[in-house]
């Protein structure tokens, strides 16, 4: 008979074998996980009707994609996406296992108000109900989970209400997922939106990153058996005084190593609206600096735009678009 004891230790040690697994080798995370609103709007965008078929058909192209695996170690998925089946009838965490490639999922529900904070700042929603939510994604054959938190920076922003809720919420979030047999992945995303300057979102997310460290401590979550998705410290969009890959590099590596524990599995940063050339030379940079931890990728628009764009809806066009995705994944994980 297996004690409470032995079996969390072999859950443990399995969440900490995933995680490991994702950041593993170069290789990083595609982030396929836009909810049904947001992947409609990028199919009306290249002129595709935005139907739950099309929205599959898409996410099909995507994770057939021949030698996906050589780059990539888990796809994320929305829960639309989970549920659906390939042609072939495989559902989707099947044909993903079946490559090599962990199946993952976004749990989160998207972004709501925050309590006694202004309209502009948001608390990411979807902590109801998420243990049973979590049960039946791993019967579904998911093996990670994602959560995103949408941080802006600016006057007085974020504010210290803001870094608070999120963090606990993100770690909360890490805690059901590891109790249940998920690894988390945990995104504190400060945008690049605005005109600021390197130095401003270096500040904001040191402060933002500490604050979850401490959040993620005191919920008992154990950094070995998760992953970090932060946003790479960069100048803002608008900003006029852009900062090259040396001075990302040396900035997103010091803000890590000041407020992150040793002992965490891995970090794999999101795209955050950069061109796919800017965040694959700015990865390089910061890979070339190094850490104590993997230092790799989770990109959902960097390295689907360009399959996007390729594809258009057009089933002659799916190895094209194929051809873009694979194009953007060797730029990344060589
Ligand atoms: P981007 O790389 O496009 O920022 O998306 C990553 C992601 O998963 C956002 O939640």
């Amino acid at each position: 008979m297996t004690t409470t004891a032995e079996t969390s230790t072999s859950t443990t040690e399995r969440l900490r074998a995933t995680a490991a697994e994702l950041v593993a080798g170069g290789r990083g995370i595609l982030a396929a996980d836009e909810s049904p609103g947001t992947m409609s709007r990028r199919l009306e965008g290249v002129g595709v009707e935005p139907t739950e078929e099309h929205r599959r058909t898409y996410r099909e192209l995507l994770v057939t994609t021949e030698g996906l695996a050589d780059g990539i170690t888990g796809v994320i998925l929305s829960d639309e996406t989970l549920r659906q089946h390939l042609a072939d009838g495989r559902p989707f965490p099947a044909a993903l296992a079946d490559a090599g490639m962990h199946p993952g999922v976004k749990v989160d529900t998207g972004t709501g108000t925050l309590d006694g904070g202004d309209e502009d700042e948001t608390l990411t929603q979807g902590l109801d109900g998420l243990a049973e939510r979590v049960a039946e994604y791993v019967v579904l054959g998911a093996t990670f989970a994602k959560w995103r938190a949408v941080l802006h920076l600016g006057a007085g922003r974020p504010s210290p209400r803001a870094l608070e809720a999120n963090a606990d919420a993100l770690a909360r979030y890490a805690r059901v997922c590891q109790d249940g047999g998920l690894v988390p992945v945990v995104e504190p995303e400060i945008l690049a939106a605005g005109g600021h300057r390197l130095e401003q979102c270096a500040a904001a997310t040191a402060r933002s990153l500490a604050t979850l460290a401490r959040a993620l401590r005191d919920a008992g979550v154990d950094p070995a058996g998760m992953v970090l998705k932060p946003n790479m410290v960069t100048a803002g969009e608008g900003s006029r005084q852009p900062a090259g890959p040396d001075e990302v590099a040396r900035a997103t590596v010091d803000v890590l190593r000041a407020t992150m524990p040793l002992d965490l599995a891995g970090v794999a940063f999101l795209s955050g609206g950069q061109s796919s050339a800017v965040a694959a030379a700015n990865l390089a940079a910061i890979r070339d600096r190094g850490g104590p931890w993997p230092l790799t990728f989770s990109f959902g628009r960097a390295l689907v735009s360009p399959a996007l764009d390729a594809w258009r809806g057009d089933p002659a066009r799916v190895g094209a678009g194929q051809a873009a995705l694979r194009d953007e994944v060797d730029r990344v994980a060589p």
